[in-house]
């Protein structure tokens, strides 16, 4: 049976922080003494986004119900395959479950369960 996603939010509370955009610039070794972990923020994200919209058929813990396990799917596919298949659906994957940013953090968080 067909179900609707459900409701998708826009985001928009989200998306106010317009944090910088990933991957641009990668760090120049330059010795500032600033040795905080900007990644925790996102990765947290990534897997609160998974949890709301993706653990209902691949589990919380990742391994799989509905959906196949994706404990080690970062071994598999690479973000941009992982993205694309969020944006494309697969087999019984509906499309665009979620998108933009949320879409961006979840797979960056995906890609690195290897
Ligand atoms: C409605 C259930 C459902 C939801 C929600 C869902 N998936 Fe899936 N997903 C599946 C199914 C079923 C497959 C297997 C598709 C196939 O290969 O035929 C799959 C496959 C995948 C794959 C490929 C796995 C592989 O080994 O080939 C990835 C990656 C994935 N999903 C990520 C996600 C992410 C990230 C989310 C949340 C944004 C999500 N899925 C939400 C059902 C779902």
């Amino acid at each position: 049976m067909k179900k609707k996603l459900l409701t998708l939010l826009m985001g928009t509370a989200l998306v106010m922080g317009l944090a910088a955009c990933g991957g641009g610039n990668n760090d120049k070794g330059t010795d500032q003494g600033t040795n905080k972990g900007t990644d925790t923020a996102t990765s947290e994200e990534g897997a609160k986004i998974f949890d709301q919209k993706c653990s209902g058929c691949h589990g919380g813990d990742l391994t799989g119900g509905m959906g196949p396990n994706l404990t080690k799917v970062g071994s598999k596919y690479s973000k941009d395959d992982i993205l694309n298949i969020i944006k494309n659906g697969k087999g019984q994957m509906p499309a665009n479950v979620v998108t933009g940013d949320d879409a961006n953090k979840v797979a960056d968080w995906l890609a690195a369960k290897k």
